[in-house]
């Protein structure tokens, strides 16, 4: 295949950027959407007249979230239910122009290029705090604590959240709520994470404000767009956790 990408290129967190034209020849559609950018950054370090584009990877396998873009102006692109490092080139045609562009939102700033700051997740997390049930040591054996097989589903279905951001990026408000509601949800269902489940949802919506997120406005584009299908039922699930640990003056 022959590509047209228009590509944005930002020098750093100041700079104001701009899409920049780039056309590559014979890309494979057996390629991932990250080898093809690497196919891309050789050719330009080759040609040595600018940087090579700067993009966020680490496992390429779907489960760290930090291959976090906006392809065609939908996050991880035109797929559903995979990160752009899962995306193959196979759903693009020859000839196509693909905008390729960093997530925008004001919680996640321009470092470079592609690659933003996503650190505003990890404070979210950080004011979640610890379960204090020990879980290692001398502990019970699991199956003493009997979990409903339907509330560990969907404990689990919310845990599989990798944290990559899509949800905020592909949201008109630009609302973190599908993140922290995995994030919650998570705990809130096993009997382990009920002890500090006040403390935990109204520490992390108070950060998640903090961070300067919009608030959910039941677009659900968040839940379309998320690589991991989380459900929009976590975010019901985090208000009635919110109202519940507000009403009891925790
Ligand atoms: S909810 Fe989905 S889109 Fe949002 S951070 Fe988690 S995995 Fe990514
Ligand atoms: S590089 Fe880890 S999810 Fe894509």
């Amino acid at each position: 295949m022959k590509l047209t990408l228009k590509i944005w290129r930002q020098k750093n967190a100041t700079d104001k950027g701009a899409i920049k034209t780039y056309t590559l020849d014979n890309v494979s559609e057996h390629m991932s959407f990250l080898e093809m950018m690497d196919v891309l950054n050789e050719q330009l370090i080759t040609e040595g007249k600018e940087e090579p584009i700067a993009f966020d990877h680490d496992c390429r396998e779907g489960i760290c979230g930090m291959c976090s873009m906006h392809i065609n102006g939908e996050p991880h692109g035109p797929d559903r239910g995979v990160t752009t490092c899962q995306l193959h080139m196979r759903k693009f045609n020859d000839g196509d122009t693909i905008y390729i562009e960093p997530f925008r939102a004001k919680g996640f700033p321009v470092v470079k290029d592609l690659v933003v700051d996503r650190s505003a997740f990890d404070r979210i997390q950080h004011a979640g705090g610890f379960i204090s049930v020990p879980t290692s040591g001398n502990t019970q054996d699991a199956n003493a604590t009997p979990v409903p097989k339907a509330d560990a589903d969907k404990a689990f279905d919310a845990a599989t959240c990798i944290g990559c951001g899509a949800c905020v990026a592909s949201c008109k408000n630009a609302s973190a709520m599908l993140f922290v509601s995995a994030k919650v949800s998570q705990f809130s269902l096993l009997p382990q994470g009920k002890v500090e489940a006040k403390r935990r949802v109204l520490n992390m919506v108070e950060q998640m404000d903090k961070e300067g997120f919009g608030n959910c406005t039941n677009t659900g584009a968040c839940s379309v767009e998320c690589p991991k299908g989380i459900s929009l039922e976590n975010i019901a699930r985090m208000n009635r956790e919110y109202l519940k640990a507000t009403i009891s003056g925790e």
